[in-house]
């Protein structure tokens, strides 16, 4: 590591330790290293699938088997994912008193299972489907395991209780997420591209509340410029690490 990097762990450990209050947005990138792939650039799943004809909730009314085909490629690497490192430090974090929730637009359940207790699943949760009929509400395990695409008892295809494109963000979790950004201190945006709304306004509303921005991410992103105060360069696992211990040693 370079001086300069050095200099901004240091800054953004002191940051956190004498402000403390801080939550964390994450986004895709930060369960790259869980194995699970991210939505944009090269290894992305949008690559592999047009958003438009599998992500929408028009092309889930319109041809549900077909959307089935990616939920239940993405379900499968999801179940078999676990925590990494970048997971278990926002858990500590929290344990320490440093982190008051985790704002987390993946699907995948891995703050949960690193041990992180208030998280807000900004775009749902896979583990219920639900029927869009009836709205009958299944587990998730239960259902798949008796065939893909999994049915309601009424016949209807199930939906899992997920964000598509052109649906609301639950309100509680929206809700929440504002009240978090306007009230922390300090903002820590993992692996997220910030592409998509309303999650990418979360860091806007933290700033203008007068939040401290570190954004942890290999690339840039439209925040870096405009809304980060510190951008940590790197992967989440590595940078969150770095920072654990300049957190409890002074140094990377
Ligand atoms: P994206 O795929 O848009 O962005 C992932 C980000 O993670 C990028 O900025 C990468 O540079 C970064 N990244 C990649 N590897 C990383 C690593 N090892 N450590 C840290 N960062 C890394 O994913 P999101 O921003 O989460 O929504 O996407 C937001 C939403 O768009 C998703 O929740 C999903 C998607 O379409 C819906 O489907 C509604």
């Amino acid at each position: 590591m370079t001086k300069g990097e050095k200099d901004l762990y240091r800054q953004a450990a002191e940051v956190l330790a004498s402000r403390k209050n801080a939550v964390a947005l994450t986004g895709a990138g930060i369960s790259v290293e869980s194995g699970i792939p991210a939505f944009r650039g090269a290894q992305g799943m949008w690559e592999r699938f047009d958003p438009a004809e599998y992500a929408t909730i028009g092309a889930f009314l319109k041809s549900p088997e077909k959307v089935w085909e990616m939920l239940s490629e993405m379900i499968d690497v999801l179940v078999r994912a676990v925590p990494n490192p970048a997971h278990a430090c926002l858990a500590e974090l929290e344990a320490m008193g440093v982190l008051r929730s985790v704002i987390t637009q993946n699907v995948d359940g891995l703050h949960q299972a690193a041990g992180s207790r208030k998280v807000i699943e900004y775009h749902g949760n896979p583990s219920e489907l639900v029927c869009i009929r009836c709205w009958k509400r299944f587990p998730s395990r239960e259902k798949i395991g008796e065939g893909v695409p999994p049915r309601c008892a009424c016949g209807r295809i199930l939906k899992p209780d997920i964000v598509f494109f052109g649906e609301p963000i639950p309100w509680i979790a929206q809700e929440y997420s504002e009240t978090e950004a306007r009230e922390c201190s300090v903002l820590l945006v993992v692996g997220t591209s910030a592409q998509v709304m309303p999650a990418s306004d979360i860091p806007r509303i933290a700033k203008e509340h007068g939040a401290f921005i570190v954004e942890i991410n290999p690339e840039e992103t439209s925040l870096t410029a405009k809304i980060t105060d510190i951008h940590l360069q790197g992967r989440a696992s590595l940078a969150m690490e770095r920072l654990m211990e300049t957190l409890r040693n002074g140094t990377a």
